[in-house]
């Protein structure tokens, strides 16, 4: 369970715990010293008493030690100090109080052991009493744990509010923390995973300063120089294609000639044919690399306009069918009952569905089905070639929509391997998606166009 939490919010959680700990601990230790602080107060109080006592009666005067003891015992209104003097056997002489069992030293008087005070609502409580045997009888002094009992009480309360308070503020304050850093390193991971997928332009633009604004600068910076890496690439293949465009035209024309020129041998006019059609290859090449860059350059405008699927379908299946019965192919259109509308450009929409259709045709065998067709779907409109060849394996899959990646088993057939990233460019410039799933057997390549009205 705690494996899916982010590291974040962990850190939150044992940042917190690790403060409720510290402050629990310091509460225990500050009540424990308090309390420790107020008994030794308690006892000092009745030793000091017990000793002014103990002094009067030094000096002799018996009726002076009644006095003070009767004067102690009613300045103590409430009963929470108690004074006895006491003869030998026991009796008060002066005081307020006579305890059941004569023992010299000091000890605490339990509740059961001590006199109820004089208010009716008191409980009873413990009284910390000291006894001293003296000439004429002996000396008691006591005093309650009253005041204590309640100076602990609201020390606890408020010690327990503060805490509760404090741990629920660290808790939300760690969490939110938490919750905000998660959200940037989402935004970074968001980020990383687009620019993967071949939008080299997005960057996590952080403007804070602390590790985490500085770590998004750093990548936007490698961003930067990965982009303007993979477009000096992307340049020169543009600069290759455009710049040997005009030699090799002229090439051709030079070459053309000679192919119908009957003073040369049979054998030398193929070569020149031979010759003639490799130019024609390569000049295909350098056009679809010139296309894909102005696409994705987005040097192309696109000119939407209303475009029927159903239609497109119609008419690729009417254009392709002499050429899908050449390659031995069975072409069926099963388009949907009625207009598919999308808002496209309608050459490179065509383009793309070409691009489709001749992979099919190309890259599974003769005597199979290619099946085109057009619908509405929940998700958007749906135009999809579907063929009963060998597919692509599902790891290739994103790989094959990458400039010049042709899989293993084409290398015999024709091709560029630009078909794929060409219909990739054409569908991101139309919010659309293309997606290679599995045909069971064969392929599916669907062009989904979501911003469509739904059905
Ligand atoms: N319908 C398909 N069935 C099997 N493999 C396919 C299919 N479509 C594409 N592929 C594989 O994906 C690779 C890339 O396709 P892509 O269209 O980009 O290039 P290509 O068809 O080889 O050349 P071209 O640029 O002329 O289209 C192909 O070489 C092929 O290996
Ligand atoms: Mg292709």
């Amino acid at each position: 369970m705690f494996r899916n939490i982010s590291s974040s919010i962990r850190l939150a959680i044992g940042v917190s715990a690790v403060f409720t700990l510290a402050a629990c601990l310091a509460g225990v230790l500050s009540y424990v010293l308090q309390s420790q602080e107020m008994g030794e107060r308690l006892r000092t109080d009745v030793t000091h008493s017990l000793e002014s006592l103990l002094q009067i009666e030094g000096q002799g005067d018996l009726q002076d030690v009644r006095d003070q003891a009767n004067a102690m015992a009613d300045a103590s209104k409430d009963g929470s100090v108690l004074v006895g003097y006491l003869d030998q056997d026991g009796a008060i002489l002066a005081g307020n109080f006579a305890p059941r069992h004569l023992d010299e030293g000091a000890r605490w008087l339990t509740p059961a052991d001590a006199p109820a005070k004089h208010r009716d609502d008191d409980e009873p409580h413990a009284y910390w009493v000291e006894m001293a045997q003296v000439d004429s009888g002996w000396l008691v002094v006591a005093r309650d744990n009253e005041w204590m009992v309640e100076t602990q009480e609201i020390l606890f309360s408020s010690m327990s509010v503060g805490l509760g308070l404090a741990l629920l503020l660290s808790i939300g304050i760690a969490l939110w923390i938490a919750k905000r850093t998660d959200r940037r390193i989402a935004r970074m991971e968001q980020v990383l995973e687009t620019v993967g997928r071949g939008d080299h332009a997005l960057r996590i633009g952080e403007d804070g300063h602390d590790d985490l604004a500085r770590l998004a600068g750093q990548m936007d910076a490698t961003l930067e120089q990965l982009e303007t890496g993979i477009t000096a690439i992307r340049q020169v293949s543009t600069d290759v294609a455009h710049d040997l465009r005009a030699p090799l035209s002229r090439l051709r024309l030079k070459l053309e000639p000679l192919a119908l020129d009957f003073n040369l041998s049979d054998a030398q006019r193929q070569s020149v044919g031979a010759a003639l059609a490799e130019l024609d290859g390569i000049s295909a090449t350098f056009d679809a690399i010139l296309r894909l860059s102005r696409l994705q350059a987005g040097m192309v405008e696109l000119c939407a306009k209303p475009v029927d699927l159903t239609a497109l379908a119609q008419s690729l299946h009417e254009i392709f069918m002499p050429v899908a019965e050449d390659s031995g192919h069975q072409l069926v259109l099963a388009a949907f009952d009625g207009p598919v509308m999308i808002d496209a450009d309608p050459q490179l929409i065509q383009q793309a569905c070409v691009n489709l259709l001749e992979n099919a045709l190309r890259h599974s065998p003769s005597g199979t089905v290619v099946t085109l067709m057009a619908s509405v779907q929940p998700e958007g409109a749906v135009l999809e070639v579907r063929d009963t060849g060998p597919g692509i394996p599902i790891a290739q899959r994103e790989r094959v929509c990458e400039r010049f990646v042709r899989l293993d088993k084409s290398r015999g057939t024709k091709g560029t391997g630009l078909g794929l990233a060409l219909v990739t460019a054409i569908a991101q410039m139309h919010g659309a998606r293309l997606m290679l799933r599995d045909g069971g057997p064969g392929l599916r390549a669907t062009l989904l166009f979501p911003n469509t009205p739904k059905p």
